[in-house]
């Protein structure tokens, strides 16, 4: 069976996709360096899959140490997750944004390109579509971006294709993802936000659990039908398993992007309703000024990934609400739980 390297495969998205590797009898080998995880979600992954991976904590920005695991692997692809994601952080520090998301991949792609590693499979996000040129957003939409990380995202994006450029050999897949949400239906796994949680669904379920007092939602007079922000919400299950659809489908050089969403926007309003039907409970909510930097609504045009990837994202709202209700009440301290 293949072998998969994953970077930030202890984070929130990696460890439902490593999970979802396991399942499918990859032998996968992690990289993470901690800055936004502990190795709590792959030791649970572990438990919930009864296998085994082999982990390094290194920082994909430590050259000999990655030519090291490289020494002791051939992988087939590499499913590069490690990035930083705070948008409103990345404004306060831009630095740290570039040094870590473009120096890292920049590092990764090297020593890839030295060992004949050629095959990748990157995280992009929505946030590079910038203000929707329209709606649904397909992949051919005019790209723009509104903040630093969202400008981190463009630049790799950009790497890479002048990359495929230089060399035909390389087989790029571009994977922009909408608003992931929700945990593994075990109720092990999920995701662990340090501090107060800078997006919606993180905040709403540690309200649920008492752990906040009341969401603040962010403006009511968007061009929207209730007047609060649409998104694209998609279950991370269903985006780890478009990781495993795009190892397994795309396999021919090139440059391949695909959205990653459901094709369904969501108010936040529809979410805090779905979200207390999950739990059983109300939620106290009050409007609020709109956040800096938000546009009214974002939700993807999905049918390229279920032509090509033969994915499509199965779960809806419920199952996310449901499933994060079920992490979050099982886990009130996250991973210290
Ligand atoms: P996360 O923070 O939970 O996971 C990222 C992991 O990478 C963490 O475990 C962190 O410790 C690790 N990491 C960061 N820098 C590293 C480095 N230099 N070396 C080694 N490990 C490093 O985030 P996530 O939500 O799982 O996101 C995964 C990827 O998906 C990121 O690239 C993110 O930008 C992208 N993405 C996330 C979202 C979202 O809303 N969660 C949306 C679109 C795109
Ligand atoms: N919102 C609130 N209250 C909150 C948090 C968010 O009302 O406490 C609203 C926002 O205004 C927005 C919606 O809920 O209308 C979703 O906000 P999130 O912060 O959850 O998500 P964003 O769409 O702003 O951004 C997320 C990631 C980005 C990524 C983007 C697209 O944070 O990194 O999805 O994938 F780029």
């Amino acid at each position: 069976m293949a072998t998969i390297l994953v970077t930030g495969g202890c984070g929130y998205i990696g460890s439902h996709t490593v999970l979802e590797l396991l399942n499918k009898n990859y032998e996968v080998v992690v990289v993470d360096n901690f800055s936004n995880s502990s190795f709590e979600s792959l030791r649970r992954v572990q438990k919930i899959t009864g296998k085994e991976v082999t982990f390094y904590e290194a920082d994909i920005r430590d050259s000999a140490k990655m030519e090291s695991i490289f020494d002791k692997h051939n992988f087939d692809a590499v499913i590069h997750f490690a990035a930083f994601k705070a948008v409103g952080e990345s404004c306060k520090l831009p630095l740290k944004y570039y040094e870590n998301n473009i120096s890292g991949t920049v590092s990764l792609l090297q020593i890839m390109e030295r060992r004949g590693v050629k095959k990748i499979i990157f995280s992009s996000s929505a946030t590079v579509y910038g203000d929707p040129e329209r709606l649904p957003l397909d992949e051919t939409c005019r790209l723009s971006t509104t903040n630093p990380y969202g400008s981190t995202k463009l630049m790799m994006e950009n790497i890479m294709q002048d990359l495929w450029k230089a060399d035909n050999e390389w087989n790029i897949i571009l994977l922009r993802y909408f608003n992931p949400v929700g945990a593994h239906e075990s109720g092990l796994i999920g995701e662990d936000p340090k501090g107060i949680p800078n997006n919606l669904m993180p905040f709403v379920a540690q309200v649920a659990s008492g752990k906040l007092s009341c969401i603040n939602v962010f403006g009511n007079d968007y061009d929207t039908p209730d007047g609060t922000g649409v998104r694209d919400y998609i279950h991370v299950v269903d985006l780890a398993l478009g990781h495993i659809a795009a190892i397994e489908q795309c396999n021919l050089s090139g440059v391949h992007i695909y959205n990653l969403g459901t094709g369904h926007g969501y108010s936040v309003l529809d979410m805090i309703h779905a979200f207390e039907k999950a739990c059983g409970k109300k939620l106290p909510y009050k409007i609020c000024e709109r956040r800096p930097g938000d546009i009214a609504a974002c939700y993807a045009c999905p049918d390229k990934a279920k032509k090509d990837l033969k994915w499509e994202a199965k779960f809806g709202i419920e199952e996310m609400c449901a499933s994060q209700w079920k992490w979050q009440s099982g886990n009130p301290m996250g991973y210290e739980s």
